[in-house]
């Protein structure tokens, strides 16, 4: 691990001198969701895989997160290690902060890579969400609200046939504090809407979509890819909104058509 000033917990494999892809994880999960494609692509590539402050081994601090603030990280990791146009690749919440962070200065990546995502912000059903969110984590804690929320995220088969997949990312996620459980809640609850930018985008784009994705489905992807000059669509067969970990024979697949086309 190696950290920067700002304290984050930042992972990096591969190759310096090779084309560097940024791994930005979702909610509220932490860089070891981004296992799988470390692994298979760190041959060819420089892999960065971080943790967003507040979950996993980045600190919290005061809680006090926006999406804006998640990019100024991201921006600060770039700067600090020097890194030369990276491929940005960001799943739901990752995703949020590579489309942002893309709208805010697109000359500082090579291409975007958005998974189970969307452009759209909250609206008020979405924010409501949020609050009860909270509200769930001051009454019941993380560990509630994590066996809650990660349920949703993954096809129903997928615990059945996969356990110790799924118990490890249920039980990595109820490690992170309130804090920066309930500050992410917060951000995602007042970002902004990224998706009259979607046509602006001039750097290569790909999207994939778990089929069984309920949180952020097929045709909420479709649709934004469909905004996209140039993007790529890929829809993943035998998954939910954890596409990388519940097929990553597919996932890693279309990534590597992808990347290797760059
Ligand atoms: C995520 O996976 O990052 C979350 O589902 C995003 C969200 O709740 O909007």
């Amino acid at each position: 691990m190696n950290t920067i000033n700002n304290n984050l917990a930042i992972f990096q494999t591969g190759t310096e001198n090779k084309q560097t892809i940024i791994f930005i994880h979702g909610f509220p999960f932490d860089h070891k969701m981004w296992d799988k494609q470390v692994d298979y692509f760190k041959k060819d590539f420089h892999c960065i895989s971080y943790d967003i402050r507040g979950l996993g081994e980045s600190p919290a601090g005061d809680g006090q997160y926006t999406i804006e603030g998640f990019v100024d990280d991201l921006f600060n990791i770039i700067n600090e290690l020097e890194l030369k146009k990276p491929v940005i690749c960001g799943l739901s919440m990752g995703g949020y902060i590579a489309l942002r962070a893309v709208e805010r200065d697109e000359e500082k990546f090579g291409g975007l890579i958005l998974c189970d995502t969307k452009a759209e912000a909250d609206n008020n059903q979405g924010k409501i969400t949020r609050a009860n969110g909270i509200k769930e984590i001051n009454l019941n804690g993380v560990e509630r609200f994590a066996e809650n929320f990660v349920a949703k995220c993954v096809a129903e088969d997928f615990i059945k046939k996969h356990k110790n997949d799924y118990y490890e990312i249920l039980n990595r996620s109820k490690h992170s504090g309130p804090v920066g459980v309930k500050g992410c809640l917060l951000a995602m609850a007042a970002r902004t809407d990224t998706t009259s930018y979607l046509p602006k985008i001039k750097i290569p784009a790909l999207l994939l979509c778990g089929e069984m994705d309920t949180l952020t489905p097929p045709d909420v992807m479709m649709a934004m890819a469909d905004k996209i000059n140039h993007a790529e669509f890929v829809l993943v067969p035998d998954a939910g909104h954890l596409s990388p970990l519940e097929n990553s024979k597919v996932f890693n697949y279309a990534l590597k058509k992808f990347l290797y086309k760059l």
